[in-house]
């Protein structure tokens, strides 16, 4: 314990200091040379000289000291009736047998792995069995369609993947054998194998020569020990969405990810070993590596693998259920799931239902939390309730209000303030400091904390270019908003083409991409309008090329159609409307900011740089006639 404002500033003045301490908790095979290296390009290195085995801090460190029979993994499936615990020793063992799997294929130190897998115990299996062998994973959500999957394996160039016969979603089961056999089909780069789990739902056939049967390869294997890397070697690349189609590849390192990930635990969600901590997201998204897998079992505690919803499966109760029947004491996850559960039980009856005692506090993350919905949770469960903000990028709360250190006042809409490491700053269009209070560009002044990407894959120059060189000297968040005189941080919007559905990121420029590949659009806008449930919503307006006259309710139904196809249905991409043209300025870019404040019925004035007027009128009867802005 201590106090945050004394614990952030020495943060900022020694950050050798401050993380070179820090990093003491962990297991190291070599101590580093430096704790970080300024000049190690493109934006300076942790630990360099380090090395460390991520794996072995997550488990076999644990055992070691005597830890072995605690819980490590609890998997609760809702969706299937099912439930597996997994003990340290246990887990280390799959893990290591898997390992075994990937090293008797070949895969080794810095060799790629893709996974794609469902919320099921072998998905943090197949992350650590690769941190295990120093091999790269990159694990896609599942919720995207294969040509999302085959970008992502162009990229990552996989020597390998995992994934399963189906995952299932509470209306449907997906399987995903043909979806990874059409990315493979599509993709110029092939992996030498696929280990496939048969999941009993639905049963993938297996390509001859390779295809291999999870549970039998496993049952066959040696299993592997831990191999040292160092401290700067990639642990995973996460792809995320920016603002065009190709995503962005954000490394993870093995060193500062795990020392930043270790802090994170104790200090902002006051969490230790033997805890049980359950972050309800999916292993697909940022927070599902670090707080469903990496965090939790570095920090000794015991991790909830969900695999539901928070509503339906069966009721809005779950989350409680589960809070209750495992002990959980801190959960964390999107505020839209508490909308969600807000609708279908408001007065928080099924949550009366269950014992919630254990439960010391509810943290939010993803999208931007509405007060209400806090103060709904909050009234609710009669404990804090914590919005924190960060992004695929940083890897872990850039903004919090560390429980484990000094809870702090807790302001509604705000995530409170920035944690260690991270210097933000509020900039304006010419990087001149905001005073406090009022809106810019949020940036955090370089060096970034330990655990913050290094770069792209294989791609410093988009690094640099998308990140590093509208402020120099300065990361971009992407992100604009406030920070008030207290040094609260209050996250307005995106200053970029990025949406946020459900908490999931989604870039409107790939969906652009998609819609004007339909043969009978001519030009297009997407953008994110509010929506009550999912914070925001995407609607595309399209412009049809000149003599087209199907009827506009098929080419609709065909756009909705393809965005699912080409992007997956996590896009949730429902809306579209033909319109005769699209607002843009004198120098031809169109002005999708304006179209959103008119679909939300915010105030709006006629941009001075608009080409003609006329048009913007024009968008507003179009919106009206399919319900915007919504009542
Ligand atoms: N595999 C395949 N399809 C998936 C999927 C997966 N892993 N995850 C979601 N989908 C599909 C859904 O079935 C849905 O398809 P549909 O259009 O046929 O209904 C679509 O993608 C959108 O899914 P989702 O965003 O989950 O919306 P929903 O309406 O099914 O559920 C909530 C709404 C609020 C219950 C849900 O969004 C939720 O639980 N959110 C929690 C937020 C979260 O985990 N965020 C991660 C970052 S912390
Ligand atoms: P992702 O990379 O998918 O985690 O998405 C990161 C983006 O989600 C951020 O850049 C923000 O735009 C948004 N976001 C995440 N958490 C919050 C939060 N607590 N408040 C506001 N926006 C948030």
């Amino acid at each position: 314990m201590g106090d945050y404002r004394s614990i952030y500033a020495r943060s900022l003045k020694d950050p050798e200091g401050f993380w070179g301490e820090a990093a003491l908790a962990l297991h190291w095979e070599k101590r580093w040379t430096k704790v970080f290296d300024p000049d190690s390009p493109p934006a300076g290195r942790w630990f360099p000289g380090g090395r460390l085995n991520t794996c072995y801090n997550a488990l076999d460190r644990h055992i070691e000291a005597g830890h072995g029979d605690r819980l490590a993994l609890i998997y609760d499936s809702p969706i299937t009736g099912q439930q597996r615990k997994f003990t340290y020793t246990l887990l280390r063992d799959e893990v290591a047998a898997l390992a075994g799997v990937l090293a008797a294929h070949g895969v080794a130190k810095g060799d790629r792995v893709l996974i794609y897998l469902p919320m099921i115990p072998e998905a943090a299996i197949a992350m650590l069995a690769c941190a295990r062998i120093g091999a790269v994973h990159s694990v896609v959500f599942g919720g995207f369609a294969a040509p999302e999957l085959a970008t992502r394996i162009n990229d990552a160039q996989p020597k390998m993947i995992l994934s399963a016969s189906c995952g299932i979603e509470p209306n449907r089961v997906i399987p995903y054998k043909p979806l990874l056999d059409e990315a493979i089909r599509l993709s110029a780069h092939k992996p030498d194998a696929c280990v496939i789990k048969q999941r009993p739902q639905v049963e993938a056939p297996l390509t001859a020569g390779r295809d291999h049967d999870w549970d039998t390869a496993v049952a066959q294997a040696e299993p592997a020990g831990c191999v040292p890397v160092e401290a700067t070697d990639p642990l995973y690349i996460l792809y995320t969405s920016g603002t065009t189609g190709q995503p962005k590849g954000v490394v993870r390192d093995n060193g500062g990810h795990a020392v930043a990930l270790h802090w994170t635990m104790g200090n902002i969600y006051g969490v230790g070993a033997g805890d049980v901590y359950w972050a309800a997201s999916d292993v697909g998204w940022v927070v599902g590596h670090s707080y469903i897998v990496y965090g939790p079992l570095l920090a000794g505690c015991t991790t909830v693998m969900y695999e539901g919803k928070p509503v339906g499966t069966p009721d809005a109760g779950a989350f409680w259920r589960v809070i209750s029947e495992h002990g959980v004491k801190v959960l964390f996850t999107a505020p839209t799931a508490f909308r969600a559960i807000r609708k279908e039980d408001p007065e928080g009856k099924l949550l009366h239902q269950y014992d919630l005692s254990g439960m010391t506090a509810l943290f939010l993350a993803g999208e931007r939390c509405d007060p209400e919905t806090l103060n709904w949770a909050r009234t609710m469960l009669d404990k804090p309730v914590v919005d924190h903000w960060w992004q695929t990028e940083t890897g872990w709360a850039i903004a919090a209000n560390p429980l484990g250190v000094e809870p702090l006042e807790i302001k509604p809409g705000s995530p409170a303030v920035a944690m260690p490491g991270y210097d933000v700053r509020v900039l304006g269009e010419n990087g001149e400091d905001m005073p406090a209070g009022e809106l810019g560009s949020i940036v955090i002044k370089l060096p970034m904390p330990p655990g913050c990407l290094p770069t792209l894959w294989r791609n410093d120059k988009r690094f640099i270019e998308s990140y590093l060189s509208q402020f120099p000297g300065c990361y971009l968040t992407g992100d604009a908003g406030i920070k008030d005189e207290n040094g609260y941080l209050w996250i307005m919007s995106r200053t970029d083409d990025v949406i946020n559905v459900a908490g999931h990121r989604l870039s409107t420029g790939a969906m652009e991409e998609v819609l004007a590949g339909h043969p009978d659009v001519a030009e297009c806008a997407v953008f994110g309008v509010a929506d009550m449930m999912k914070g925001q919503m995407p609607l595309g307006l399209v412009v049809l090329k000149a003599g087209v006259s199907r009827p506009e309710k098929d080419i609709v139904a065909e756009l909705v159609a393809r965005v699912r196809e080409q992007i997956g249905p996590v896009a949730a991409f429902k809306q579209a409307k033909v319109v005769t043209r699209l607002p843009k300025t004198r120098s031809g870019k169109i002005l999708r900011g304006t179209m959103v404040k008119i679909a939300d019925g915010a105030k709006w004035s006629m941009p001075a740089t608009i080409d003609d007027p006329a048009v913007l009128k024009e968008i507003e009867a179009s919106l009206k006639e399919i319900g915007y802005p919504r009542s």
